[in-house]
């Protein structure tokens, strides 16, 4: 008898710290997964920059999600609809980040500071992270990547490759 309520005891005990336990390795899993990295890309004055003058940071987080934050001081038409995307060597679409940016056009062709966390994007973690699959510059000592981001309009195509 004594031992049917201990084993019943038991199992709720192990029933009920389960979850619990569960969540826990998840949690630290999540946390110790992906290293913490970090890219730009440079919207300087050679022309895959077009009129856009600025930068775009990548910052990725140990669970993976990248935070893309940056500033544009100027190249845009407050008149104009702009596409925010990550392309790949290609030129095919691999993230549209325009909703999440949320860019705000100012009336002097410069945006405010735009910050965004996404969890479905990511840098160097999982094996489509937007780091891999690139090289180091011929010049330099830089790695970028082979995709781009890249500022869109019905009639402009700025891309800069995404680099550490
Ligand atoms: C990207 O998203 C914006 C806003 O939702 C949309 O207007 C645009 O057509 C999309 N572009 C692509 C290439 O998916």
């Amino acid at each position: 008898m004594n031992k049917l309520i201990l084993l019943t005891l038991f199992l709720i005990t192990v029933s009920a710290a389960m979850p619990a336990d569960d969540k826990l390795a998840d949690l630290f899993y999540k946390r110790t997964n992906c290293k913490c990295e970090t890219a730009f890309s440079s919207f300087d004055s050679s022309s895959s920059s077009g009129p856009f003058r600025g930068f775009v940071a990548f910052g990725q987080d140990e669970s993976g999600s990248t935070t893309i934050f940056g500033a544009f001081n100027r190249g845009f038409n407050p008149d104009c609809f702009y596409e925010f995307l990550i392309e790949n060597e290609h030129g095919k679409v691999l993230y549209n980040v325009t909703r999440g940016l949320n860019v705000q056009v100012k009336s002097d062709g410069s945006t405010e500071a735009f910050t965004h966390k996404f969890k479905n994007i990511n840098l160097d973690c999982h094996s489509n992270g937007i780091l891999l699959g690139g090289s180091n510059m011929r010049d330099s000592v830089s790695y970028c990547s082979n995709k781009k981001f890249v500022v869109k309009t019905d009639n402009q195509h700025a891309a800069k490759k995404i680099c550490k």
